[in-house]
């Protein structure tokens, strides 16, 4: 079994006993703000990225355009050589769920629905965000899960408030999700992000047992909330490469991602423009 399956958009981490768990690393507000700062360039890479979708593109342009854009603020990719993945961004077109890689021959064609994910390190810190395009006119079929996957993160940020648990915003996620008769996936999770990409508590997209889930949201903890999201099944694959991601049943995925920062106000999305 591929150890990244067992940790890391993030694979789920079995339960580890509680002097095992890290402890989330709060961040102080001067941090918070360089994540502020880290989050605007992601939340501009998917701006350029936007534009530039069409039938005819392939993903290693639309890699070469992350990564020149990132240049231009000063940042990096982070998923490069994360584990030794081989791009800057992630590129799941259509039955792909994530870790999709950016290849010349991959060519975006009318109706493809593409999920990019985007994670750069800005100053130290890691702003880490996702979002699925339509290319040019999809399925009704798409637009529905597009809109459920999009809105399944919009419910879990709606109650990221302090004093609530991780579970909170799992359940609410889910919740979403499963009422609009779509399947949540289980296998890959969010996660709490900062110096690294990938630091506790894991954020599940549904309710378990899981003891992160019993975090409490407060100020200075932030989390990338990404519930992913497929048409037929839950389940998933990894494909040979060793990283793309697929849904078993090869339906339809779509992956919404953003950073959030809890604080005295409320969530904050720091990967916004
Ligand atoms: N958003 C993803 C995550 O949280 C990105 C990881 S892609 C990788 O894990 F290439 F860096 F692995
Ligand atoms: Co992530």
């Amino acid at each position: 079994m591929n150890m990244f399956r067992r940790q890391a958009a993030r694979p789920l981490r079995r339960q580890a006993p509680a002097a095992q768990r890290p402890e989330p690393q709060l961040k102080s507000p001067r941090e918070i703000q360089i994540m502020r700062e880290a989050g605007r360039i992601v939340a501009r890479v998917h701006a350029a990225l936007r534009e530039a979708i069409r039938p005819g593109v392939s993903t290693w342009d639309l890699d070469q355009l992350a990564v020149e854009t990132m240049g231009k603020y000063n940042a990096a990719s982070c998923f490069l050589g994360y584990r030794g993945y081989p791009a800057n961004i992630c590129t799941s077109i259509n039955e792909e769920l994530v870790h999709g890689i950016p290849n010349k021959d991959r060519i975006l064609k009318e109706g493809d629905i593409i999920s990019i994910d985007v994670g750069v390190r800005y100053r130290g810190f890691i702003g880490d965000s996702a979002w699925t395009y339509a290319v040019g006119e999809i399925s009704p079929a798409a637009q529905e899960l597009m809109r459920v996957t999009e809105q399944g993160l919009f419910a879990g940020i709606e109650v990221a408030y302090a004093g609530n648990r991780v579970v909170d915003v799992s359940r609410a996620v889910q919740r979403f999700v499963e009422e609009q008769h779509m399947h949540i996936v289980r296998e890959y999770t969010g996660h709490g992000v900062g110096r690294q990409m990938h630091e506790a508590p894991q954020v599940l997209n549904y309710v378990s047992n899981d003891p992160d889930g019993q975090t409490l949201l407060r100020p200075g903890l932030v989390i990338a909330l990404e519930p992913m999201v497929q048409l037929g099944t839950w389940q998933t694959k990894t494909l040979k490469d060793n990283w793309t991601v697929i849904s078993k049943d090869r339906s339809l995925a779509a992956h919404f991602e953003h950073t959030i920062a809890i604080t005295n106000n409320g969530p904050e999305i720091l990967t916004l423009p």
